[in-house]
């Protein structure tokens, strides 16, 4: 028998109260930000087969489901348009068309819930004939072409109101040239959100069936997107964007990659987001409704995962209704 009391880490889970007391993480409705789909005009919602219980809202559903958003506590919401297939184009145009879905959205939220912080995606692919991120110049991806169309949508965005541009289009170069741009035009406190490591993920399947958005004519997103054996390249793309001018830097997706989200944090300490993507709200679905696990808790623990390995916040298709149901102040 050793000479010193037994040590007993389990004294701190005897009983609920000690366990609340000690508890290091916690979720809070501020810390998530709720992503939605939004077409162009007056409809039904839309529901996306892969992602249950998802849908794409037309606008004024969109309005109503963003204020209900801010209601329950959620800080922000994520723009993603379903954009028709006669305005795609291989230049993008539409992307920074000033009366085009995004810009009337971003109006009329900023008219109907103003506290509430709008973000705005900038990347090309739900304007793109060919479902890519860039400009596609001789079949490759042209990234300082891209850039300048990037820029102009960024701009139109930040015109709107958009309280976040953020770019997700894994392009070199784009915060500083999206920061140079926004600054000139006068919109200094327009925040830039930047999918800093932005893996080429299998996860991002039901997002593109959302926006009919997948990558057509062979080329995948490989040559802009990280490859998913790379830890060290995320804290260079990293230091990069901060450096260009980005205010919060981004980890996507999420639960495979804990490890990035994680180091990001111990190595510049400024804030981080990660974003459960589409592909990892459809496993939660698919075994909660076949009763394979317990989806609210399985949920609830995924996101808490989050916050202990360092995410600011977590941009999840759960947010709005994890914060109405379990999290309501
Ligand atoms: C594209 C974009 C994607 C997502 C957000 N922005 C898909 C892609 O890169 O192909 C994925 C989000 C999700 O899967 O939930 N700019």
């Amino acid at each position: 028998m050793a000479d010193f009391p037994a040590r007993r880490p389990r004294r701190l889970r005897t009983r609920g109260a000690v366990r609340d007391l000690v508890r290091e993480h916690a979720l809070r409705p501020e810390d998530l930000i709720q992503p939605h789909f939004v077409y162009a005009g007056a409809g039904p919602d839309v529901p996306i087969a892969s992602m249950p219980g998802q849908a794409r809202l037309c606008e004024d559903r969109l309005v109503a489901e963003a204020a209900r958003a801010w209601e329950a506590g959620v800080r922000a919401v994520a723009l993603f348009p379903k954009v028709d297939d006669a305005l795609k184009s291989l230049h993008c145009a539409e992307a920074w068309n000033d009366e085009g879905l995004v810009p009337r959205i971003v109006r009329r939220l900023k008219a109907e819930v103003p506290d509430l912080l709008v973000i705005t995606d900038v990347a090309l692919d739900p304007y793109s004939s060919l479902g890519q991120d860039g400009i596609v110049v001789d079949g490759r991806i042209d990234n300082d072409v891209t850039l300048d169309a990037l820029v102009q949508q960024a701009a139109c965005h930040a015109r709107a109101g958009a309280d976040m541009v953020a770019p997700s289009d894994m392009m070199d170069g784009r915060v500083g040239r999206i920061r140079a741009a926004l600054d000139a035009q006068g919109s200094t406190d327009t925040l830039i959100l930047a999918y800093s490591a932005k893996y080429a993920s299998s996860f991002y399947g039901p997002f593109r069936d959302a926006l009919d958005s997948a990558p057509r004519g062979g080329t995948d997103k490989r040559t802009y997107q990280m490859d998913p054996g790379n830890g060290d390249e995320a804290l260079q793309e990293v230091a990069l964007d901060l450096d260009e001018g980005a205010d919060i830097v981004m980890v996507k997706p999420g639960m495979p990659y804990l490890d990035i989200v994680w180091r990001v944090k111990e190595a510049f300490g400024r804030p981080v987001a990660v974003y459960q993507v589409s592909g990892e709200y459809a496993m939660f679905e698919a075994a909660g409704r076949n009763g394979w696990i317990d989806r609210d808790a399985c949920v609830l623990e995924a996101l808490l995962g989050f916050k202990r390995a360092g995410a600011d916040m977590i941009l999840t298709y759960y947010a709005t209704e994890v914060a109405e149901r379990f999290l309501r102040r």
